[in-house]
């Protein structure tokens, strides 16, 4: 009678749990509750559906993801240089300036994580495309003034020696540059300085920096008409100073150099056939999914502002973390080439 009942017992309670194991949660809410309580909970298979295969895999996939895209950011993007080209149409071109080139460097932010061996790279980049002009549109150093020189002699040695004129307006970062190595702990985010030390060193390196004023090309009788500003946020950004000798009614053309490109909705009107700026570093750090343009209108690319044209370029360095995201330094080549008739 035991034995009978011993296995009489062996037999359901196998029965039970083999049942359990196949029991879904739901299933297992609508057993009757006599057979609920008769359940083994330890063998109740609340993880039916999950394979630890497939979660060690996930994981194994995101760390992964997230190492070659940390490599990625921090190893190829930031000196990954883009050239981007660029025809630039204008109305009334003067023969003797079809096809003149133009390569706009920005934001070099030299530095301790941007390299003056970097930035030489980018300087030779710019002299194989041969430009006519190169205009430069301001940050070529971050917080020390110490790096201003090396970075002037530079831009002299690869760009002006090989015959190229250069013209320059300073950014925000050539004006914030007093910290010496020792006080940027110390002083914070407070920062000072003013731009002479940037705009000593690129005039004795023979850069022409545009301070609130214009000069004019001229090729035979054909003149083309360059105006470069302070900068808006850090410095005295006068655009009517600027323009005090250029003659707006006349059809010569007009290209501004300013490195912050927020005021061009307020200068559109007075029609400038390309405004260069720089600034954004194209966000430096893009993510997917996220709207580029929160905050900023004017990010990156050409675009066409009321009665005038406005390009905003990348940049070549990097402030704040040695990475870039999804927007690569850039040197931009324009070609000006008259507009369709
Ligand atoms: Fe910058």
């Amino acid at each position: 009678m035991i034995v009978h009942h011993a296995i009489n017992f062996w037999c359901n309670y196998t029965n039970l749990l083999k049942s359990s194991m196949d029991l879904s949660v739901q299933e297992i809410i609508c057993l009757p509750i006599d057979e609920y309580r008769k359940l083994p909970l330890v063998n109740i298979n609340l993880t039916k559906n999950r394979n630890p295969k497939f979660l060690h895999r996930a994981l194994y996939a995101i760390g992964i993801s997230g190492i070659t895209l940390t490599s990625y950011a921090t190893l190829i993007a930031p000196q990954w240089i883009e050239i981007t080209e660029h025809d630039i149409p204008i109305d009334n071109l003067p023969s003797s300036f079809h096809g003149f080139t133009i390569v706009q460097l920005t934001d070099l932010h030299h530095s301790s994580i941007v390299t003056l061996d970097y930035l030489k790279a980018c300087l030779w980049k710019a002299v194989r495309l041969q430009p006519d002009l190169v205009m430069l549109t301001g940050d070529y150093i971050t917080r020390h003034k110490k790096y201003a020189v090396p970075l002037a002699q530079a831009i002299q040695e690869i760009i002006i020696d090989m015959g190229i004129p250069v013209y320059a307006v300073l950014g925000n970062h050539d004006h914030w540059n007093d910290l010496s190595e020792t006080s940027v702990g110390q002083l914070g985010n407070r920062w000072g300085g003013d731009g002479e030390t940037v705009f000593s060193a690129l005039t004795k390196a023979g850069i022409r920096v545009l301070m609130n004023e214009s000069v004019v090309l001229q090729r035979r009788a054909d003149r083309l008409w360059l105006i470069g500003c302070d900068d808006f946020l850090s410095g005295d950004f006068n655009l009517d100073k600027a323009l005090k000798y250029v003659p707006m009614s006349c059809n010569e053309p007009r290209l501004l150099l300013m490195h912050n490109p927020y005021p061009i909705e307020s200068i559109a009107h007075h029609g400038f056939d390309l405004v260069l700026s720089g600034h954004t570093h194209g966000l430096q750090v893009s993510l997917p999914f996220v709207p580029p343009k929160i905050g900023r209108k004017y990010l990156a690319g050409l675009f066409h502002v009321g009665q005038s044209r406005l390009y905003v370029c990348r940049g070549l360095g990097v402030i704040g973390v040695p990475l870039r995201f999804m927007t690569r330094p850039e040197i931009a080549y324009f070609r000006l080439v008259p507009s369709p008739a």
